[in-house]
């Protein structure tokens, strides 16, 4: 019972960055500018904490105070929002960006949700304090002497709340409060240590997440469906390579939106992963696809319920 969990076990996989893939996918998401620029600059601070040294030197030589307040921020950073809004997908490709930026390698851990372990006493706690161990023993590694990092390490907790729970809701249970203490314990070590990584969480229900938790992170950012400008810009190059005019994109466009006043529209993976493949088989492989037909198969499609957030 109190044997180590094997790496195996804690994370699905590791991803090896910088990597043309994930660049490619990062490119590939639209209308996060704001949230990639947030999120590299905050772990760039991880790798390169004398970047804002340099900085506050230049700019604001008698600001040194401030230096303090923002880098002694845990490295806890919450994406969360609606289904299929990119969370899942900028988490696993921003570090990418700060790799080729900061000109280190990056190793991203995604954790495995097999760590929330079965609820047999102490599963979890265990589960979770074996996970942190390995980040921080990697992390150490690409630390240099001077404090300066050779390389950095990220864990991905995609759908936190799971773990993370609100340990005021009523139901939860004592198991998984011990997995929240073990989970605060963990980003609090590696923020203690000056260590080069980070925890990035993804949630659907923020609301859910434990509000210990909450305060720890040093930013929250939050994903919303797509505006219909956002839809344009997935959607358009799509439809325009299948031969659509302006007017049909629009048309299209139009029908992915809300329906009714206070309803919700298409997420963005509606339309990448349900919408468009669904036009393009329809007309396959009889003949190419018919704009008329698109457009009654967009209108003919249900966008996915949202998820409502609060401590359910
Ligand atoms: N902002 C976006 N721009 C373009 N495509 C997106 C965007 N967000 C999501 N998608 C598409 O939806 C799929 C699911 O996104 P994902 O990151 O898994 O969503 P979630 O927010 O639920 O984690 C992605 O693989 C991508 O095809
Ligand atoms: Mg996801």
């Amino acid at each position: 019972m109190t044997t180590t969990p094997a790496i195996d076990q804690l994370f699905d996989r590791r991803i090896a960055l910088p990597d043309v893939e994930a660049r490619e996918r990062l490119h590939r998401l639209v209308g996060l500018e704001n949230h990639k620029t947030r999120l590299a600059k905050m772990l760039g601070l991880l790798i390169n904490p004398s970047g804002l040294n340099t900085w506050v030197n230049e700019h604001h030589p008698r600001a040194i105070g401030v230096l303090d307040t923002v880098l002694r921020r845990p490295p806890l950073v919450v994406l969360a929002g609606d289904v299929g809004s990119g969370k899942t997908e900028l988490a696993e490709t921003i570090g990418d960006e700060v790799a080729r930026r900061e000109g280190v390698k990056i190793m991203l851990f995604p954790m495995s949700l097999s760590t929330r372990g079965q609820g047999r006493v102490g599963e979890m706690t265990q589960l979770l304090s074996a996970a942190f161990d390995h980040v921080e023993e990697e992390a150490l590694e690409r630390r240099d002497i001077d404090g300066s990092s050779r390389g950095a390490v990220l864990l991905l907790v995609d759908e936190a709340d799971a773990i993370a729970q609100s340990r005021e809701a009523a139901q939860m249970h004592h198991e998984d409060r011990a997995g929240v203490n073990a989970f605060i314990r963990g980003v609090d070590r590696l923020a203690n240590r000056k260590l080069p990584a980070a925890v990035i969480m993804c949630t659907n229900r923020l609301g859910a997440l434990d509000p210990a938790v909450q305060r720890r992170a040093a930013d929250i950012l939050t994903f919303r469906r797509p505006s219909s400008e956002q839809r344009v810009a997935v959607l358009s190059p799509h439809l325009r390579d299948l031969g659509f005019s302006q007017t049909q994109v629009a048309a299209i466009v139009a029908a992915t939106g809300p329906r009714q006043h206070g309803e919700s529209g298409f997420t963005f993976s509606d339309l990448t992963q349900r919408l468009i493949p669904a036009i393009v088989l329809d007309a396959y492989p009889d003949g190419p696809v018919d704009a008329e037909r698109a457009l009654k198969i967009t209108q003919e499609m249900t966008p996915t319920a949202p998820f409502r957030d609060g401590a359910a």
